[in-house]
C-alpha cells in the first residue's frame, strides 16, 4: 500500500516536472520569437562597422554596396542570409513582390521595416489597409502622406508643362477635326478597378472618340507607326497632339495617384479630360487645364460640354492659356517640383530608390546615435494614409451584359479578398514566428 503510492507519488513528480519543463521551454521559444523588448544593439566591434540593410525584394540587384548617405554609410544587400546577422537593422520591401512566402520574421526590436511602392494600386492590394501599411516604419508611395512622397514621380519638370514643342495651333485642330474625332482614347488595359472602359464606352454614345488601344479599338494608327514594332514616342505624340481633348483616365482612383496620363496631354497641349485622383486638383498646374470627370453625373452630360468646348474657340482656348503663357499658377506644384530630393530622367540628380535607401540608413543612424548618446530611439510608423484607396467602385451603365468581360468585376471582389489577407497578416506578423502560405490561406478563410 504504502509502496503504491510512493510509486504514485513520483509518478505525480514526474508528470509535473515535465509539465514544468514543457512549459518553461514553450516560453522560452515564444520570449524568443518575440525579442520586441530590450534595445537594438548598435553595430560596433565586433560585427560590423556598419548597419545592413536587406532588401528583401532583389529590386536593385546589389549583393553587396557600401552607400554613403551624407556622412553615414550603411551596407545594402540583397542576400537574405544576413536575416539573422545581428548589424542588420532594415529589411526593404517592394511594394509589388511583397510576398507572404517568405517574409523576414522572427521581427527584432532592430528590424525596421521599409516599403517603397511607386506602382498603381492594382498590384498587391493587401498593402492597401492599415493592418499591412502599418506594419512598416518608413514609406515611399505616391500619397503625399507618406514618408517620401512619389506623388509627381512621372513629371520630369515643369518645363516639359510650360514647353510648345509639340502645340498644335487651335486653327489646324480644327482643320483636323475633318479627319479626325474631338477626343481621343489610348488604353491597352481594359479590365481595371477604375472601370474607365464601362465610362468610356458610355461617353462615344454621345460624341466621337478616336481609340486607337487595344479597349473600345476603333481606329488604326498610321501604316507608318503601325509597322514599327516598338512605336516611337515622338511620332505618336505627333498624333495625339493633333487632338483637342485626350481622355487621361487612371486603372484607380485614389488620392494621389496620378501617372503620365494627365502630364501627357498636358505636356502635349491638349486638354486631359480627367479621370482619377479625386485631389487631382491640388497637382494640376492651373485650375483651367484639365476638364474633370464627375463620376457620379451621366457621361452624356460630359460629352455635351466637351462639344460645346470643341464648337467655341473662344472657350476651349481659356483651357490653353495657361500654356500659351507658359504659367504654372499652382505654387503648390511648382514647390513640390523644387523641394523633391529626386529627379525624373535627370542625370544631375539622385533617382528615387537612392533617396528612399539613404532615408531609411539615415534614420538607422539617427538611432544608432541616440541610443550611443543614452536617449531614447526615435520611432517611426506608417499610417493609414501612407497607402490608401477607397473601396473600386463599378459604373452602372452597362446595360447589356454580353458587353462585359469576365474580368470587369473582379477588382471588388479581390478587394474584399485583400481586405481578410491585410487582417490575417497582421496577425501572423504580430505573432511573430515565420509561417507557410498553408497557414496563411487558414488563417485568412479560417472556415
Ligand atoms: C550571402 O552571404 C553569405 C554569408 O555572408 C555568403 O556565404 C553567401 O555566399 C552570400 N550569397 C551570395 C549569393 O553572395
Ligand atoms: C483657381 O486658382 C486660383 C489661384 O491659382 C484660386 O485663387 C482660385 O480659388 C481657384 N479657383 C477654383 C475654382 O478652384
Ligand atoms: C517599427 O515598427 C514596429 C511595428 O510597428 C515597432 O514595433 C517598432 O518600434 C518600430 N521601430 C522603430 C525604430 O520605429
Ligand atoms: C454591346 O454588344 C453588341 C453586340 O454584341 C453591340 O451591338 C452593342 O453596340 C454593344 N453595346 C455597347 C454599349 O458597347
Ligand atoms: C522557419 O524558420 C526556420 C529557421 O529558419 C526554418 O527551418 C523553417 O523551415 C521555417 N518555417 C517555415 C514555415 O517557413
Amino acid at each position: 500500500m504504502a509502496r503504491l503510492s510512493l510509486r504514485k507519488l513520483f509518478i505525480f513528480f514526474l508528470c509535473l516536472s515535465a509539465v514544468l519543463f514543457l512549459l518553461i521551454t514553450l516560453q522560452v521559444i515564444v520570449e524568443l520569437g518575440q525579442q520586441h523588448f530590450g534595445q537594438c544593439k548598435p553595430p560596433g566591434e565586433p560585427e560590423s562597422e556598419y548597419p545592413y540593410i536587406v532588401w528583401w525584394s532583389p529590386l536593385t540587384g546589389e549583393l553587396g554596396r557600401l552607400g554613403e548617405c551624407g556622412t553615414n554609410k550603411c551596407y545594402f544587400t540583397i542576400n537574405k542570409t544576413f536575416y539573422s546577422h545581428p548589424s542588420t537593422h532594415a529589411f526593404l520591401f517592394y511594394g509589388t513582390d511583397f510576398n507572404i512566402e517568405s517574409l523576414p520574421l522572427p521581427r527584432t526590436a532592430c528590424h525596421q521595416w521599409a516599403l517603397f511602392h511607386e506602382e498603381s494600386p492594382k498590384n498587391n492590394y493587401k498593402l492597401f489597409h492599415e493592418p499591412v501599411i502599418t506594419l512598416f516604419n518608413h514609406t515611399a508611395t505616391f500619397s503625399q502622406h507618406s514618408h517620401l512622397p512619389l506623388t509627381s514621380q512621372f513629371l520630369e519638370s515643369l518645363q516639359v508643362l510650360t514647353s510648345h514643342r509639340h502645340l498644335v495651333p487651335l486653327t489646324q485642330k480644327n482643320k483636323l477635326r475633318k479627319m479626325l474625332a474631338p477626343v481621343v482614347y489610348v488604353q491597352s488595359d481594359c479590365d481595371t478597378p477604375s472601370d474607365r472602359d464601362a465610362y468610356v464606352s458610355e461617353l462615344m454614345k454621345h460624341i466621337q472618340v478616336d481609340s486607337y488601344g487595344q479597349c473600345l479599338h476603333n481606329k488604326d494608327l498610321p501604316p507608318l507607326l503601325r509597322d514599327s514594332t516598338a512605336m516611337e514616342e515622338q511620332s505618336f505624340y505627333q498624333i495625339l497632339a493633333q487632338y483637342k481633348f485626350i481622355l487621361a483616365f487612371e486603372n484607380s482612383v485614389c488620392d494621389d495617384y496620378i501617372t503620365e496620363k494627365l502630364w501627357r496631354p498636358l505636356k502635349l497641349g491638349v486638354v486631359p479630360v480627367y479621370y482619377g485622383a479625386p485631389n487631382i486638383r491640388k497637382w494640376l498646374p492651373n485650375n483651367r487645364s484639365a476638364v474633370v470627370v464627375i463620376p457620379d453625373e451621366p457621361p452624356e452630360k460630359l460629352a455635351q460640354y466637351l462639344k460645346r468646348l470643341d464648337e467655341d474657340d473662344r472657350e476651349y482656348a481659356t483651357y490653353l492659356e495657361w500654356k500659351l503663357k507658359r504659367e504654372v499658377s499652382n505654387l503648390e506644384l511648382v514647390k513640390e517640383l523644387k523641394e523633391r530630393p529626386w529627379g525624373v530622367q535627370d542625370l544631375t540628380q539622385e533617382n528615387y530608390i537612392d533617396v528612399f535607401e539613404c532615408m531609411v540608413c539615415n534614420r538607422v543612424w539617427e538611432n544608432i546615435d541616440r541610443q550611443k548618446k543614452g536617449l531614447v530611439p526615435k520611432s517611426w510608423q506608417a499610417e493609414g494614409n501612407h497607402l490608401k484607396c477607397p473601396p473600386p467602385k463599378m459604373f452602372d451603365f452597362v446595360s447589356d451584359p454580353r458587353n462585359q468581360t469576365s474580368l470587369r468585376g473582379i477588382w471588388i471582389s479581390s478587394y474584399e479578398q485583400s481586405k481578410k489577407e491585410a487582417r490575417a497578416l497582421r496577425w501572423l506578423a504580430e505573432r511573430n514566428r515565420n509561417f507557410t502560405v498553408g497557414q496563411y490561406w487558414k488563417e485568412v478563410f479560417p472556415d
